[in-house]
C-alpha cells in the first residue's frame, strides 16, 4: 500500500510540473494605483511547510521563482509553519531552497507550530530545541541577531511587529511579557508616524475571526484573555493589518462561497484592525482529499502600500496569475486630517 502511494504521490508531482510548466495562465490583475508613490511591495505568504520531499518543491520553487521574477517584491514575508516540522533536516532545505530561488530585499519568518515540532510524534514537541532552530536558520535568513521569537523590523519605514508561539502546542501560547512588548510596540510605531499602517504578523488568527473556534478544535489562542488583550491592544490604533495563516483555507473574497462557511480572507475587527488570514502555499499531502479545503496550493498575497491605502492582490504564485477577482482596498486613515 505504501508503494502504491508512493507511485501516486510521483505521478501526481510529475503532472503538477507539467501544470506548471503550462501554467502561464495569465488574468488581469496587480495594477499599480496611478498617480500614487509606491512605499512598499510585499509578498505574503504562509504554512510553506518544507520538507526535503519532492511533491512540496514541485510548488514551492516555482511559486518562489515567479515571486522573484514577476513581482520582484521589497519583502517576502511567511506567516509561520516554514517547515513541517522545525528540525534541522527541514530548515536546511528551506535555507537552500530560498537562497537559490527567492529574489526579495527583506524576509520575514514567523514562527508556526509546526516549527515547534521536531518530528510528527508528540513526544518529540520539544520547545526548546525547535525554538533555537528557528531562531538560528531564520536569522541567517532575515540578516537579524534575534534572541526571542517575537521582534521588530523596520521595512521601508514601515513598522512589521512579528509574534511568535512559546509552547509547542498546536494553537499560540503567548506570554505576559510578549503582550508588553507588543503594547510598548505599538504606541511607539504609532507615536512616530501616526499615519503608516503598522503590521503585527502571527501564525494564529485571533479567536473566533477567519472561523477559528467555529470549524476547528482547537482556537488560535490557548488563553481566550490573551487574546482580548491582544485585540484590545491592536484595536487602539488607526491603520492596524494582522497577518495570519494556519487556516490553510484558500483566498476567498467577502460574499463568495468557501468550503468553509463564513470563511473569508479579510476581515474588518473593532472598525480599525484588516486582519489577514493567508492560504497554505506548500501542502503536506496532494492526495488528501479535502486537505482542508485548501484546493488550489501556491496562493498568496500580493501587497502594496501607497500613503492613502494598500492594495491586497491575490495571486497564485505557483501558476503565475492572478486570482480572478480577489482585489482588495484598504483605507488609510489620515491622522492630521480627522
Ligand atoms: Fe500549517
Amino acid at each position: 500500500m505504501e508503494k502504491i502511494v508512493k507511485f501516486l504521490k510521483l505521478a501526481l508531482s510529475v503532472l503538477t510540473a507539467i501544470v506548471v510548466t503550462i501554467g502561464g495562465l495569465t488574468s488581469s490583475g496587480g495594477e499599480k494605483t496611478p498617480g500614487h508613490t509606491l512605499r512598499l511591495t510585499a509578498v505574503l505568504v504562509s504554512d510553506t511547510h518544507i520538507t526535503n520531499e519532492l511533491y512540496r518543491r514541485l510548488v514551492f520553487v516555482p511559486g518562489i521563482h515567479d515571486i522573484s521574477v514577476n513581482i520582484q517584491p521589497d519583502l517576502f514575508l511567511c506567516a509561520g509553519d516554514n517547515t513541517d516540522n522545525g528540525n534541522e533536516e527541514n530548515w536546511k532545505a528551506l535555507q537552500r531552497l530560498l537562497n537559490q530561488y527567492l529574489k526579495a530585499d527583506e524576509i520575514i519568518l514567523a514562527l508556526g507550530n509546526h516549527d515547534t515540532w521536531l518530528s510528527y510524534e508528540e513526544d518529540d514537541h520539544e520547545y526548546e530545541p525547535a525554538r533555537d532552530n528557528y531562531l538560528r536558520f531564520t536569522n541567517a535568513l532575515m540578516g537579524t541577531e534575534n534572541t526571542q521569537v517575537y521582534f521588530k523590523r523596520e521595512i521601508k519605514g514601515y513598522t512589521f511587529l512579528v509574534m511568535g508561539t512559546e509552547d509547542s502546542t498546536t494553537d499560540a501560547t503567548i506570554s505576559e511579557a510578549q503582550v508588553q512588548w507588543l503594547a510598548q510596540e505599538m504606541k511607539a510605531a504609532y507615536e512616530a508616524a501616526p499615519d503608516k499602517p503598522i503590521f503585527v504578523v502571527n501564525h494564529h488568527p485571533l479567536n473566533f475571526t477567519h472561523t477559528v473556534g467555529d470549524n476547528m478544535d482547537e482556537h488560535g489562542f490557548a488563553d481566550q484573555r490573551i487574546n482580548d488583550r491582544v485585540r484590545a491592544i491592536l484595536s487602539q490604533y488607526p491603520n492596524v493589518v494582522y497577518i495570519s495563516g494556519h487556516q490553510h483555507y484558500a483566498l476567498c473574497m467577502a460574499g463568495e462561497s468557501s468550503p468553509h462557511p463564513g470563511f473569508q480572507t479579510v476581515e474588518v475587527l473593532d472598525n480599525t484592525v484588516t486582519s489577514l488570514n493567508l492560504p497554505c502555499f506548500t501542502s503536506g499531502d496532494f492526495l488528501e482529499e479535502d486537505n482542508r479545503g485548501t484546493g488550489l496550493l501556491g496562493q498568496g498575497l500580493v501587497l502594496y502600500v501607497y500613503d492613502d491605502c494598500i492594495e491586497l492582490w491575490g495571486r497564485n504564485f505557483a501558476l503565475n496569475h492572478w486570482v480572478e477577482g480577489f482585489h482588495v482596498t484598504i483605507p488609510l486613515t489620515n491622522v492630521e486630517n480627522e
